[in-house]
């Protein structure tokens, strides 16, 4: 079943709502005094879920955003309990139209067809559960083998001044058709979905101004690892990326994209560019036309680009001709080295002169552009009776890619030259590789991807990692040394004669179209829910399980109380503890749609300020069975057992790191109900309100020392809050074991919302009785 050239599709999902947006923006201007404002600002501020009365004065760096953002899309490990959560909310259809893709579970061993066969079987029941949910609620379904969330949703979703969510940290790649698409955890996800406010704080704006022309050898990859090395992993923090200048109008829509995409490898909330006829040829050459001309007519108005005064918060200058081919690595993606001068820096390292493997294509490098210079260079070898000196592998990131590269006679010359090409899928850049060679032996692989932390792509704590272009991904692989440098240096052939490759050249857009290649692979766009589809849960399954809804503290014993009632303090938290503490990542990530079983996990390598002890908690109820002390999550579980609500003290900066909704749900799981802290990340801080944990900061830190294990709490104050004073201050009881009492003050940022929220048990208890 093959699909002849792309034809222009029905767009109505997929175009912005751009008149609305243009009037949401002209009320924010307003409120704004008429200020310039960025290309990123327009479009947040045009998402605003009440332009008129959530656009006071917004300051970037300080205002939180409540947004309305377009469009959802989920990969297959995070879609999980992004999807179960969904469900307790009891809607039968999501907010906004939503994707699923499967793509991160498919294992690299042989090939793609046999891989992708092993990796159906394998994840079953996963699949099962994720095509079932899709058909109930509405979500379109991208099984297993149709290609990498982010490719797919930059041939199908994105557009033009859209605001999209994706439980995925790449999904800026979709900036490179002009948008802002944030990655996000599955509890952000849900809040899209199920139509809730999405909070952001209004990001600070970094102007890139690209001037000049890129040179044959180097491509947008090669910009956005030197910016890397400029910026450092941390250099985008809490920023948006915004490029403009006459060097973003020389590039293609997907080169774009790649930039876009690697904006995540220095922590940048996303990357966007002003629309560009780059971009419009893409959308026209992926069937999507309408939308090209809804968004010429937006541009008209101003809306695809930064007014002329716009001020950014940082402006950085970069002129593409003096961009050289650049190596980033290994373990880090900001150590850049130009290529020029990469050959000295291994010798300096005193690595080994040896490429082990290369390996090309993945979400950031599989465009036809990518390919088709690939391509060129392979075949140039090839006339000169080259190989690939070692093991060449390509991942395409979607099947369009790989029926157009199939179709133009690309994989034939990768194979060609001793290229295998992978799955659609994920495959090695995320350790699904499975491979056999240098097993814990130092070695170096060089890939086109975009991370490169120890052991991401073999498991292999030893393997060093290179970034590089796919073009010098692929030259490279002809010599198979690190020192190679193919803008230079030639390769002997058994002739005598030497090699040296020309400058590649690539197409960005197929002349006779795009092949969309196996029809079974696309789902019906927006498909209506089928509310009577049971979602395919196996009873004995240790990976997935439904998620339960938390009942309400004000229920029960406590129904006419508005206190929480008496909390036990499980533990007091020392120094940092970050997500990653509250919930390991590693073998536990398989568990993510099994709360009972990844709860397991709970606070495992955070520290217990009484005694200093990793993963030691007391138990000072204990019964004549049981040591007083345990794990973490095994006292938590005595708690649970006991019905035992319980609190935890923390340190500072609690709940820092990622979005993960895991070390939210997870302590509510065991029965938490408040975290007493010195003070919080935000987003965890968040994801614990809407888990219906009460966050409370100690007015006066040194408190932090005055309640231990075993103390019980009890808030004062609480009441007045739910009677709409959010000022109110609440403050908390302390007795302690031995019986001394005392109070102390605290503060809250509960909103009149987030209070709902705690009374209800959860936001999603909340949402399932707005319905009812
Ligand atoms: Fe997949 Fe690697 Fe991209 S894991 S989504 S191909 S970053």
């Amino acid at each position: 079943a093959t699909h002849a050239t792309l034809r222009d599709k029905d767009c109505s999902s997929i175009t912005p709502p751009y008149p609305l947006l243009l009037e949401n923006l002209a009320v924010v201007r307003k409120h704004l005094h008429n200020r310039p404002l960025t290309l990123a600002e327009k479009i947040l501020y045009s998402h605003l879920f009440d332009p008129e009365h959530g656009s006071g004065d917004i300051v970037r760096g300080e205002t939180y955003l409540q947004l309305r953002p377009e469009r959802v899309a989920m990969q297959d490990a995070s879609a999980q309990m992004a999807l179960l959560q969904f469900m307790s909310a009891g809607l039968g259809r999501t907010a906004v139209p939503s994707s699923i893709h499967c793509d991160h579970l498919i294992q690299a061993v042989t090939g793609a067809e046999a891989d992708l066969q092993r990796a159906v079987v394998s994840n079953q029941e996963v699949f099962d559960f994720l095509e079932s949910a899709g058909k109930k609620y509405g979500i379109e379904f991208w099984k297993p083998g149709s290609g990498i969330i982010h490719q797919i949703v930059l041939e199908n979703y994105a557009a033009p001044g859209m605001l999209m969510l994706g439980t995925d940290s790449h999904t800026p790649n979709a900036g490179g058709l002009g948008m802002l698409a944030i990655g996000v955890g599955g509890a952000d996800a849900v809040d899209a979905m199920t139509g809730t406010p999405w909070e952001l704080k209004a990001p600070h704006i970094v102007g890139i101004h690209l001037t000049g022309q890129l040179n044959a050898w180097a491509t947008p990859k090669d910009l956005i690892l030197h910016l890397a090395g400029r910026l450092t992993v941390k250099g985008g923090t809490g920023r948006i990326l915004e490029y403009f200048g006459p060097g973003v109008f020389s590039q293609s829509c997907t080169g774009l994209a790649t930039v876009a995409n690697m904006g995540a490898e220095v922590g940048a909330t996303t990357s966007t560019f002003p629309y560009t006829p780059s971009m419009r040829a893409y959308l026209h050459a992926t069937g999507r036309g309408p939308v090209a001309h809804a968004a010429d007519s937006a541009a008209s108005h101003g809306f695809l680009s930064a007014d002329a005064e716009a001020e950014y918060d940082e402006l950085i200058e970069i002129n593409l001709s003096d961009i050289e081919p650049t190596i980033n690595g290994p373990f880090t993606p900001d150590l850049a080295t130009p290529l020029s001068k990469f050959g000295s820096f291994v010798q300096e390292q005193g690595w080994k002169d040896e490429i082990s493997a290369g390996l090309i294509g993945s979400c950031t490098n599989s465009s036809y552009e990518d390919m088709t210079r690939v391509a060129d260079l392979a075949s140039q070898a090839k006339a000169a009776g080259l190989t690939s000196k070692i093991p060449f592998l390509c991942t395409p990131g979607s099947e369009q890619i790989r029926a157009t590269m199939q179709r133009d006679k690309v994989t034939e010359i990768l194979e060609g030259v001793g290229a295998v090409v992978l799955a659609n899928a994920c495959g090695p850049c995320i350790g699904q590789w499975k491979r056999d060679d240098h097993k814990d032996e130092e070695n170096a692989i060089l890939t086109s991807f975009n991370r490169n932390f120890k052991s991401r792509n073999d498991g292999n704590r030893l393997t060093m990692n290179f970034l590089a272009s796919p073009t010098i991904v692929t030259a490279m692989a002809f010599f198979g040394k690190l020192s190679f440098n193919p803008m230079t240096d030639s390769i002997p052939l058994p002739s005598g004669k030497l090699f040296k490759f020309s400058p590649p050249s690539g197409q960005d857009l197929p002349s006779s179209g795009f092949d969309a290649g196996n029809a079974s692979y696309y789902p019906s766009p927006v498909p209506e829910p089928q509310p009577d589809t049971e979602v395919v849960i196996r009873k004995d399954s240790q990976r997935l399980e439904i998620l339960e809804p938390f009942s309400s503290p004000f229920s029960g014993e406590n129904a006419r109380s508005l206190e929480l009632p008496a909390l036990t303090v499980l533990m007091r938290v020392r120094g940092k503890c970050t997500t990653d503490h509250i919930s390991a990542a590693g073998p536990w990530l398989k568990y993510k749609g099994h709360l009972t079983n990844i709860s397991e996990n709970l606070l495992i390598t955070a520290v217990n300020d009484e005694g200093g002890e990793v993963n030691v908690a007391f138990d000072h109820d204990h019964d004549a069975s049981q040591s007083d002390t345990d794990t973490i999550p095994g006292v938590a579980k005595r708690f649970k057992s006991r019905n035992q609500p319980w609190a935890l003290v923390v340190d500072e900066n609690y709940g820092e790191g990622s979005a993960r909704e895991h070390a939210a749900l997870q302590p509510r799981f065991y029965g938490c109900a408040m975290i007493l802290a010195r003070s919080f990340a935000r987003i965890h801080e968040t994801n614990l309100k809407k888990q219906g944990v009460l966050p409370l900061w100690f007015a006066d830190k040194s408190d932090y020392g005055r309640i231990g294990s075993g103390d019980v709490v009890e808030t004062i104050g609480l009441a007045e809050l739910f009677s709409d004073k959010t000022e109110a201050t609440v403050r908390v009881k302390v007795t302690k074991r031995n019986g001394e009492t005392f109070e102390i003050p605290t503060k809250h940022t509960m909103s009149s919302d987030q209070l709902k929220w705690l009374r209800a048990g959860s936001a999603l208890n909340h949402i399932r009785s707005t319905i009812n």
